[in-house]
């Protein structure tokens, strides 16, 4: 992020970051790596309910700010606003009760705390994956601690898995978007996910994998990965 924002800076450009996924969850520097404008979503890393997003901005992006915009997206006015301690129209306030909640959570864990556990977490979801015999989509160095993305192995139909998922342990998982779609499926283990979840989800994906004929693991391989990772961390 760091050599994005110097590129970006070179030509008198500001950078946007999406950190819907990753704030709160990841480490995240805004200053010191010069992002302009961090983005984030409630209902990722902060598991609060879906309907709320929160920007922050430097002080060159404030500066940039202007009101030659659509009435309800004028940042200028929401940031304004919260200066004063209030709202510019009549915000979703149980959505903000509940953000609220989430992030006295999050406090109490500790933003360090919850980075770390994250990343144990992604760390058992990747072993688990490779105890059944299953690919990360991406490769290991770019595979996220937030969300991890795992190829279908062939013979496996996307829509077919996913129902019996449901059907049969109540367990979702998400599949892949647009030239993806059908090709990998997603498992989140951010926020207030914990081992005992990923180990649920795994028991479930093993289950359903193996009474679709694909026996290429041992019987619990999975789960014992995890919980071995949980065992040593
Ligand atoms: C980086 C990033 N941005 C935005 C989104 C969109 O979030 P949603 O699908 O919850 O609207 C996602 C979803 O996974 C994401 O990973």
């Amino acid at each position: 992020m760091e050599g994005i924002a110097k590129a970006v800076r070179k030509h008198d450009a500001f950078l946007i970051v999406d950190g819907i996924t990753a704030v709160g969850g990841l480490e995240n520097h805004m200053d010191a790596w010069g992002i302009d404008a961090l983005v984030v979503g409630s209902q990722k890393c902060v598991a609060a309910p879906p309907g709320l997003s929160a920007v922050a901005l430097s002080q060159r992006a404030y500066d940039a700010l202007h009101s030659e915009t659509s009435f309800y997206t004028n940042l200028k006015a929401h940031v304004d606003g919260l200066l004063k301690g209030d709202t510019p129209y009549t915000p979703a306030v149980p959505l903000f009760l509940a953000f609220r909640e989430a992030l006295r959570q999050l406090k109490a864990e500790g933003l360090e705390a919850r980075i770390a556990r994250t990343r144990r977490l992604a760390d058992a979801c990747r072993a688990a994956v490779g105890a059944l015999g299953l690919r990360l989509f991406p490769e290991r160095a770019f595979a996220s601690d937030t969300v991890t993305a795992i190829r279908y192995p062939t013979g496996v139909d996307d829509a077919k898995f996913r129902k019996a998922l449901w059907e049969g342990h109540r367990t979702v998982v998400a599949g892949g978007q647009a030239q993806l779609k059908g090709k990998i499926f997603r498992i989140g283990h951010m926020g207030i996910c914990s081992f005992g979840d990923l180990e649920a989800g795994f028991r479930a994906i093993e289950a359903t994998l193996a009474a679709d004929g694909h026996h290429r693991f041992s019987k619990g391989a999975g789960v014992e990965a995890i919980q071995a990772r949980s065992r040593s961390s």
